[in-house]
């Protein structure tokens, strides 16, 4: 069976409620899921929780209720949050299935066995009031501790250790052999600048069950559980496993939790992760598949983070972005428009309520929208809706779109894909102030060229469905719909043009994105 395309968010941390970042890192990968998709890959969107950790147990512990049933709750807070979003995963992890801990288990259980897990004496500066070891770097140049850390102490513990260190060069030389590992370019630089300039220490994999219960128990030692990264990582790894992948059932031998018949998964194509948690993913990650002897992930997508109106988002301030608020008032698909036309991946985006407006109204309402609009109202008006015969004037226009957008989609920039549609946009809203469709409705010799203006820009619109699909696909479908077309606008191969076909009837015009801005506040 033929590798089927991977890809995966980072899993979210359940001790708080999903916000900005957390929908964009979702939306931009359910964009090129789609797209994808389209292009005729069989493609499988992992997303889900981290439910384990100090984190988690304190949070659960703040609201005065048990780990898991904390979890359930928020777990369905977060689902109902992924559906909000229109986001077309496959499967959703959470980290306390049982099927996700078999595999943490079996990792665990492989990499003892032959020697890359050994247990080792730890001393540090302890505060137990924030249940952490904290280094040098946390303390005061003359010694002291901020009082955030209570009391701190000397303390032993004995731990268990991943040998990390040794994998150090190796995965010098695979990132410089491997260009395309980390995206973009310059996290790819940060990762190995950061490993040529420290020299790696050996993981520390275990917490004591004295310090933290809320973990996956070490499979061969009961005083443990297992510490959250190593854990949380390995669920790109355990749903393949758990779902028959043949390769990561060969990884696993004989404890490999299901019959190597399932789908082709692993390797990953994709991990798409925010900035901060780079390292984890692009150092630790990495050794620890090449110690367990499996296929490294192709490719580690680094995304900014949102701020909003130039400042970091806090609660605690109140300068947040609220998704589902936005989604309410203006419609999902602005939302999801205006996130990934904002930014590429990589750099920091900065949320403005009048930038959001601004794109609403000049590119979704008077843009998008108007064009949908006057070009089925015209159809209606003068042909009754009946497709005229097809005509070509603005095919080259569509096909540079179509290749352009392609492009772009292969090479994850999908803000300049937003932008190469728009000019299609654009080139069309031009076409009908040039051609002035309503003049030549006045005189019954144009009719014939009436025909022709009306076919090349119903069939763009046609064309722009397609190519919106993995945007925003609710407004795809709802072009498609108004077109009254058939076919499947989630299919990249109908991007060819000449889709129309003479004689077909089209629907009546309903607008996309009413102009908010026209209508009263009430
Ligand atoms: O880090 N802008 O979970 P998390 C953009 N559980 N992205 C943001 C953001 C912002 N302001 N804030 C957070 C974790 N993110 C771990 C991941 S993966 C095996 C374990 C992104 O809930 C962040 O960069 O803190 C990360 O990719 C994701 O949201 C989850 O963050
Ligand atoms: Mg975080």
């Amino acid at each position: 069976m033929s590798k089927r395309f991977y890809i995966t968010t980072a899993i979210d941390y359940t001790n708080g409620a999903p916000h900005l970042g957390h929908a964009y890192e979702k939306i931009i990968t359910d964009v090129i899921a789609r797209a994808h998709r389209g292009f005729g890959d069989s493609v499988f969107f992992l997303t889900g929780l981290d439910e384990h950790g100090q984190k988690v147990q304190q949070a659960a512990q703040a609201e005065g209720l048990q780990p898991q049933a904390y979890c359930d709750k928020l777990a369905e807070q977060w689902r109902a949050f992924v559906q909000a979003l229109g986001v077309s995963n496959d499967d959703f992890v959470r980290t306390t299935q049982p099927r996700h801990q078999k595999v943490v288990q079996a990792l665990l259980e492989k990499l003892h066995a032959q020697g890359d897990i050994y247990k080792a004496p730890y001393e540090g500066w302890y505060s137990a009031r924030q249940e952490t070891f904290l280094t040098d770097k946390e303390r005061r140049e003359d010694g002291s501790w901020d009082s955030s850390y209570g009391e701190v102490t000397r303390l032993v513990e004995e731990n268990w250790y991943f040998r990390m260190s040794e994998y150090q060069q190796w995965l010098i030389e695979y990132i410089e052999a491997t260009p395309t590992f980390v995206y973009p370019d310059y996290r790819r630089n940060e990762v190995l600048g950061f490993l040529k300039n420290v020299t790696l220490d050996d993981l520390c994999i275990s917490r004591p069950l004295s310090r933290l219960s809320w973990g996956i128990p070490i499979p061969f030692d009961p005083d443990y559980v297992n510490y959250v990264w190593f854990d949380a990582l390995t669920n790109y790894f355990s749903v393949p496993a758990s779902l028959g992948d043949p390769v990561a059932c060969d990884v696993l031998g004989a404890s490999a939790p299901a019959k190597a018949t399932g789908p082709s998964l692993w390797p990953a194509d994709i991990h798409v992760i925010g900035k901060d948690i780079l390292r984890f993913h692009a150092v630790y990650w990495p050794i620890m598949l090449k110690a367990a002897g499996a296929p490294l992930p192709k490719q580690i997508l680094a995304h900014g983070w949102w701020m909003k109106d130039g400042e970091k988002m806090s609660k605690s301030t109140g300068n947040v972005v609220d998704p589902l608020a936005v989604i309410a008032e203006w419609g999902l698909d602005a939302f999801r428009y205006y996130v990934v036309r904002e930014l590429e991946i990589g750099p920091d985006g900065n949320w403005t309520d009048e930038g959001f407006r601004q794109r609403y109204t000049s590119e979704l309402a008077n843009g998008l929208g108007n064009l949908v609009n006057r070009s089925i109202s015209m159809l209606n008006k003068y042909r009754n809706g009946v497709v005229p015969n097809c005509h070509s004037e603005l095919e080259p226009d569509a096909v540079r779109a179509v290749q352009e957008v392609e492009n772009c989609l292969r090479q994850r920039r999908l803000q300049a894909a937003l932008s190469g549609i728009w000019d299609l946009i654009n080139k069309a809203n031009q076409y009908v102030d040039r051609t002035a469709p309503f003049k030549l409705a006045k005189d019954p010799e144009q009719s014939g060229r009436l025909d022709q203006v009306l076919y090349n820009l119903v069939e763009t619109c046609r064309v722009l469905a397609v190519l919106l699909n993995p945007f925003i696909p609710n407004t795809s479908e709802r072009i498609y719909a108004q077109l009254k077309v058939c076919s499947e606008p989630e299919l990249w191969r109908h991007t060819a043009w000449g889709g129309l076909l003479p004689g077909h009837t089209v629907g009546a015009p309903i607008p996309l994105f009413p102009r908010k801005d026209l209508v009263p506040k009430v």
